[in-house]
């Protein structure tokens, strides 16, 4: 699954939905993560937790990610999440936010690797299931222990781990060291993904160049650009940027987006989502900020299908 240094998309919560998987894909991502599921949720059946796991005929392979604190839940979950056919199960040991981590769940694991160690023998258990792990570099700047948490993968048999290169105190500011990844990457005895600030196709081909990096993984540069795969993979192979869309060519995509949402989620919650996603779409174009204003004052989706026809359609 880790072979010829594939291009993933982040699991996001509230964005790496089936719709966005989709439309990654189709733009060149080689695996996608699914958002965040609750391991507790799983296994009491929430039935819109475990539709969160439906993986929907999309085209594979796909890691659905799950997170929790207790062994023995998080295998129980793991091994439902399977029945959904995804390639692997991530285990979520990097979230940051505090409705995740005041349960001792997400990056609070960082902070007690000796709790790390009983989930990673709970799930190598036979029957065994193939997972991975998403972790930061650690809880803060005096705990960093992503080479620690990496080796104990490699010895319970996790397929890989995905590291985002900074604390979880530091949330999203700054930057992402990708020289300490490298570093801890380098003398990794299993696959190790890069994930953070991958947003331009330089970056995502620098990331590529260092020792021990077996995969990339993009997120918040796909905001607006899903076609940032195809970018990144023309620049891999030609070292050549492809030209910046048309809004007339983003207005397609914008259309596949929304009938693909709509499929998914019904007209009503797919105009709720649908509002970010398209005020991302305009970044950079001018008159973008009149026109998100304009956007989130509206109230059904026939408005706003009008005012984006209008902004993007009435371009060149
Ligand atoms: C809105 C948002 C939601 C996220 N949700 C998740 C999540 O559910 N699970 C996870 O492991 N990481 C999550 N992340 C972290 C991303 O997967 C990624 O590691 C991080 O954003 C750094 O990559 P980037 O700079 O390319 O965005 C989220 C990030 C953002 C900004």
């Amino acid at each position: 699954m880790f072979t010829g240094k594939p291009l993933l998309l982040a699991p996001m919560a509230g964005i790496s939905d089936r719709p966005f998987r989709r439309l990654a894909k189709k733009f060149g991502a080689d695996l996608t993560v699914t958002e965040m599921v609750s391991a507790q949720g799983i296994v009491h059946q929430d039935r819109r937790t475990t539709d969160l796991l439906d993986l929907g005929g999309e085209p594979g392979p796909v890691i659905t990610q799950i997170f929790g604190r207790d062994p023995e839940i998080l295998r129980a979950a793991a091994q439902q999440a399977m029945a959904y056919g995804p390639a692997a199960i991530d285990i979520n040991m990097g979230c940051p936010v505090k409705k995740i981590i005041k349960n001792g769940a997400g990056a609070a694991l960082l902070k007690d690797l000796k709790q790390i160690k009983k989930i990673l023998q709970a799930l190598s258990r036979p029957p065994a299931i193939p997972y991975t792990l998403k972790i930061r570099s650690g809880w803060d700047h005096d705990q960093l222990v992503a080479g620690q948490v990496i080796t104990l993968a490699a010895e319970f048999g996790a397929l890989a781990v995905c590291c985002h290169p900074r604390t979880a105190k530091m949330m999203f500011s700054g930057r992402a060291d990708w020289d300490y990844l490298e570093k801890i990457a380098a003398a990794a005895p299993l696959p190790v993904i890069g994930s953070g600030d991958l947003t331009t196709p330089e970056a995502a081909a620098a990331a590529r160049r260092r020792p021990g990096i077996a995969a990339l993984m993009l997120g918040r540069g796909t905001w607006g650009r899903p076609w940032l795969f195809r970018e990144v993979k023309e620049f891999l192979r030609t070292g050549r940027q492809l030209p910046p869309l048309a809004p007339r060519e983003k207005l397609a995509i914008i259309e596949e987006h929304w009938r693909l949402l709509r499929q998914d989620k019904g007209e009503k919650i797919g105009f709720l989502l649908f509002r970010k996603h398209l005020a991302w779409y305009s970044h950079g174009l001018p008159g973008a900020a009149a026109f998100r204003r304009q956007l989130f004052a509206t109230g059904s989706y026939p408005e706003l299908a009008a005012l984006t026809t209008a902004f993007f359609g009435g371009r060149s």
